[in-house]
């Protein structure tokens, strides 16, 4: 796993905005997973100014959502379809038929899962993650296998209660549909980003401590082409000085 520790937020924003045009530039078909959530909103805003000013274009990339809760209704703003939309998706260039997401809704959700997998199919350019304060990455909670595919999951409590910051109701999901930790380990480039003093122990953790199911995130040492990218706060329990 490569480790990027910038110096502050405004170096890791800067830092990410700049490899994400690059990674645009080289490969304009880039086929990305995105998870939504508080900590890549700067960065999607980042890359939304970047087309706006014509360094960077999304017209020919696609996006898949990470992951979806359940239970939400179609328009809450803080179904992850939603947030993604509105953080990115609507203010870059993207063609709506390339924008693909979980549908929670369905009445066959395996069946809706297994889509999702085809969909995806050989393989994604990038995937960016946040991290859980368990470890988990989008919702593959602690116990997920690293080849476990797209599937529903029942949400870890404190993945419930993190859920009521993108919720203006207190009607917390129970599960949700997410891509899976196969997807990840099948892409070609897999990047974890955190911020903030409340992520430092968890990235401590994945960093240091034993690679295990227990602690999804853990795993992603053992992809071939992983970075870690954490601004100051969040990467303190990395370095002894
Ligand atoms: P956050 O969520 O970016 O809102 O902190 C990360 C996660 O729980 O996966």
């Amino acid at each position: 796993m490569n480790i990027l520790h910038f110096d502050s937020e405004t170096a890791w924003l800067a830092g990410i905005a700049s490899l994400w045009r690059d990674r645009l530039r080289s490969n304009p078909a880039l086929k990305h997973c995105l998870a939504s959530g508080h900590t890549p909103v700067p960065a999607f805003r980042e890359l939304a100014r970047s087309v706006k000013q014509g360094q960077v274009s999304f017209q020919r990339a696609t996006i898949f959502a990470l992951d979806e809760f359940g239970g939400l209704a179609p328009d809450d703003p803080g179904t992850c379809k939603n947030m993604l939309e509105r953080d990115l998706v609507n203010l870059v260039d993207l063609p709506r038929e390339r924008f693909h997401f979980l549908n929670a809704q369905s009445s066959d959700l395996d069946a809706e899962c297994r889509a999702y997998d085809q969909k995806i199919g050989t393989g994604l350019d990038l995937v960016l993650l946040g991290i859980g304060s368990n470890g988990h990455l989008g919702m593959n909670e602690p116990g997920s296998a690293p080849d476990s595919p797209t599937r529903r999951v029942d949400l870890h409590e404190s993945t419930t209660q993190g859920a009521a910051s993108y919720l203006s109701h207190g009607r917390l999901p129970r599960w949700g549909l997410t891509a899976g930790m196969k997807q990840f380990f099948a892409a070609k480039e897999v990047w974890l980003i955190a911020t903030g003093p409340a992520k430092a122990e968890i990235v401590r953790r994945i960093v240091k401590g034993e690679i295990s199911v227990k602690l999804p995130a853990s795993l992603m040492r053992r992809h071939p082409n992983c970075s870690l990218m954490v601004d100051s706060a969040a990467g303190s329990l990395l370095t002894a000085l």
